[in-house]
């Protein structure tokens, strides 16, 4: 296909969000990409240089609390030196004109609510927040803030971020689980779709006539399901599909 076949976004994707009355999306790292985080499992991704079972589960915190807090101020400092980029910009205008809209996503960044992003659920957790590992009370860490114990109970506090083999939040999930089932339109951005529970929510949409559209750089086990995938970056994919369904 030429170049602008290549770039142009299929009409009946513009239709079905033209059309969409109740609007879900599931974003991943690749659409902080573009802000400068590293992703996960891409050619430079954090799985590639750190072991996550050192630094991203509960028996590695309750091993080496100063390690893992660390490891964490370093992931906030990059955070912190990030900004939104076109992507989530693109993903707030949706919001906008969507007449229910829900925003999941992956990250722990912060940068959809610094976008201006609103309905957002952030099912792994948020970087800049602390939560205690005794009474679940979270306070908004400052860039100075080093390991902190509870002001509440005394316990350590731990980042306010799932690990691996953690639950997630019981409401945020079941939210998830409900925008996705109710959404006839689920946009999966930047994620490789390989984590669950997040990686089921666009099966749970496609299973309830939701229409799915993936916008993701590389090809992913969901791409072949999708009822339209959309491949190259987040933040020339976005704002593109919003210029042509809201001109
Ligand atoms: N635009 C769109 N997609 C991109 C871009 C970009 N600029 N850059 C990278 N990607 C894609 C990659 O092709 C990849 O498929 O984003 C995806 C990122 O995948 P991962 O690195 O696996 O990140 P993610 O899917 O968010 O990981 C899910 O795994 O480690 C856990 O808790 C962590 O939330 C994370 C979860």
């Amino acid at each position: 296909m030429s170049a602008d076949q290549t770039d142009r976004i299929p009409d009946e994707v513009i239709k079905r969000l033209q059309d969409a009355s109740r609007v879900a999306v599931l974003t991943g790292a690749g659409v902080s990409a573009e802000s400068g985080i590293p992703t996960f499992r891409g050619e430079d991704g954090i799985w590639k240089n750190y072991r996550a079972e050192e630094l991203a589960t509960p028996g590695a915190f309750q091993r080496d609390p100063d390690l893992v807090w660390e490891w964490y101020h370093w992931r906030r400092d990059i955070v912190s030196a990030a900004s939104p980029n076109a992507a989530h910009r693109a993903l707030v205008r949706i919001e906008e004109m969507a007449p229910a809209f829900v925003l999941i996503t992956q990250n722990v960044d912060g940068l959809h609510l610094e976008a201006g992003s609103r309905e957002v659920l952030e099912i792994h957790g948020n970087l800049r927040r602390a939560r205690c590992s005794g009474c679940d009370d979270t306070v908004h860490l400052t860039d100075e803030d080093g390991l902190i114990e509870c002001g509440k109970c005394g316990f350590p506090m731990r980042p306010d971020v799932i690990w691996f083999g953690e639950e997630l939040a019981p409401d945020i999930l079941e939210r998830s689980f409900a925008a996705a089932a109710n959404a006839d339109f689920f946009l999966v951005a930047g994620t490789s779709s390989v984590v669950q529970p997040a990686s089921s929510l666009a099966w749970i949409a496609g299973q309830n006539n939701g229409f799915v559209l993936e916008v993701n750089l590389d090809p992913t086990p969901l791409t072949g399901h999708a009822d339209a995938a959309l491949p190259g970056k987040a933040g020339d994919v976005l704002p593109r599909l919003v210029e042509e369904v809201w001109k």
